[in-house]
């Protein structure tokens, strides 16, 4: 059995006047899904003491656990910042910092070793689709970008098309059933069918209070991750009540 999964990506946005939210968020969170916000890292810490409720992830973490990279943060120092998550690959890293397959597949690699559970990011650009290469980009993402010993505890997928991400375009149902079955089989051929079959698998891109129910009922996706809608309750709380 798969516990659902709703996850926020607050992505460069917040401050500590945000942390409200999360209180807010918290009264939708009752128990029955799991319930998890990525802030800015300046937010880390203050957000994982604000409830208990919530899980609290990173955005980003560097492949070493400490060192000379100015600017960078490990997942051992996300951890000691009360993270139990990190998101790894997100398209908007890969766009905007030129990452590759190899180097988030490092980083998954660092943030099991700090004891995180990481959450991979694939996704297709709208050419990709439109020449016919959705499925062969998402399996090559997979492939590249997730190490040897995966478990069902420290992996979650999120298949984000780049093109529905902040657009307010979603796939439609039978196209992000596709992909979800494409990589639920992935993993299970990978890693087994016990690991295969219990690793969570998101969808992200455009999720709002008013399409979250039907994407929900979609063969395997078991929860979602929300970039915009996640930013404040009376949107994310809906979000989370659909699951
Ligand atoms: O990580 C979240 C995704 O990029 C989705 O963002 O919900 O604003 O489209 P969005």
């Amino acid at each position: 059995m798969r516990r659902k999964l709703a996850a926020g990506n607050w992505k460069m946005n917040g401050t500590k006047a945000s942390l409200t939210e999360l209180s807010a968020m918290a009264t939708a969170a009752d128990g029955a899904a799991e319930v998890l916000i990525c802030p800015p890292a300046t937010l880390i810490a203050l957000a994982a003491d604000t409830t208990p409720d919530i899980a609290i992830g990173g955005q980003d973490c560097h492949t070493a656990a400490s060192g000379a990279h100015t600017g960078d943060l490990s997942a051992a120092q996300l951890a000691d910042a009360g993270a139990s998550y990190v998101i790894l690959g997100h398209s908007e890293r890969r766009a905007d910092h030129g990452e590759s397959d190899a180097q988030v597949r490092d980083k998954t690699r660092a943030a099991w070793e700090a004891g995180l559970t990481a959450v991979v990011c694939v996704g297709e650009t709208l050419e990709q689709r439109e020449h016919a290469n959705t499925l062969d980009i998402i399996g090559g993402q997979l492939a590249g970008s997730i190490p040897d010993g995966a478990t069902a505890h420290r992996l979650v997928v999120a298949y984000e098309p780049v093109w529905a991400i902040g657009t307010g375009k979603v796939p439609t149902l039978d196209q992000i059933a596709e992909v979800h079955g494409f990589i639920r089989a992935r993993l299970e051929r990978r890693f087994g069918a016990g690991v295969g079959r219990s690793t969570r698998i998101l969808y992200g891109g455009s999720v709002k209070p008013s399409n979250a129910v039907e994407i929900f009922a979609v063969p395997n996706v078991d929860g979602a991750l929300v970039g915009g809608a996640s930013l404040k309750a009376t949107d994310f709380g809906p979000i989370i009540e659909a699951l």
